[in-house]
């Protein structure tokens, strides 16, 4: 599977409804969704005042993912958008199965995060459960940052114990993401590649996503 995810952080905030609308016309699988606390991440970006108005004129599927502690509090408020996917960091979790149940009880894919220096090897015990594994390739919390090179690591890592355990996880990678490395990504096991700046800054964004596919 090649799935693209644009990462709405790198849009412009000030005319949301035509980037959305871009995405909507655009060959784009879901639209990507990152939530900052300012606790768990360096930054805050936006909330679900500004989610619940995103929902309502966006037609791809909404993967949200949750840079802030005790997410297990707004599993309803995510629910609430429509939200296709619900990522929650393994980093922030003391109790990830009960997290992850509740997910999927709400009707929504269970996808668990992995910042860039958490072993794969830390969801062995839960990946059957997993409906996506999203590997960071940036420590969270802006975007535009450069690519961490280990990634390609973890992928190979992440998909043989996808392999092994039969799971049905999706394998998503999120930070640096360009048309330099969207094909080595693939080809490593990734299902679902996550670009903010390379998508949002380029001249002609609906091709950027069409070309991270090739
Ligand atoms: C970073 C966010 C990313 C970010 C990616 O903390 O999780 O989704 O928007 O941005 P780029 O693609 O610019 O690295
Ligand atoms: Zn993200």
């Amino acid at each position: 599977m090649r799935m693209v995810a644009p990462s709405l952080l790198a849009a412009n905030f000030c005319n949301l409804q035509k980037d959305i609308e871009m995405i909507n016309e655009s060959q784009a699988d879901w639209l990507h969704l990152d939530v900052m606390d300012g606790v768990f991440v360096p930054n805050i970006s936006f909330g679900f005042p500004v989610l619940e108005q995103v929902s309502a004129i966006c037609r791809k599927p909404l993967d949200v993912h949750l840079m802030i502690v005790e997410p297990q509090k707004f599993i309803r408020e995510v629910k609430s958008i429509n939200a296709h996917v619900m990522n929650v960091h393994y980093e922030v979790c003391d109790h990830l199965h009960r997290v992850v149940y509740e997910i999927k009880k709400n009707g929504m894919m269970a996808g668990v995060t992995l910042n860039p220096h958490t072993p794969v090897a830390e969801l062995s015990e839960i990946i059957g459960d997993l409906d996506l594994v999203l590997l960071m390739a940036v420590d969270p919390g802006f975007g535009g940052q450069a690519f961490i090179e280990n990634t390609y690591r973890k992928v190979r890592a992440l998909k043989e114990m996808v392999l092994k355990c039969n799971s049905k996880a999706l394998i998503q990678v999120d930070g640096g993401v360009t048309d330099k490395n969207a094909d080595a990504l693939y080809k490593a096991g990734v299902d679902v590649l996550v670009a903010g700046s390379f998508v949002f800054h380029s001249p002609n964004p609906a091709e950027a996503i069409l070309s991270l596919k090739k």
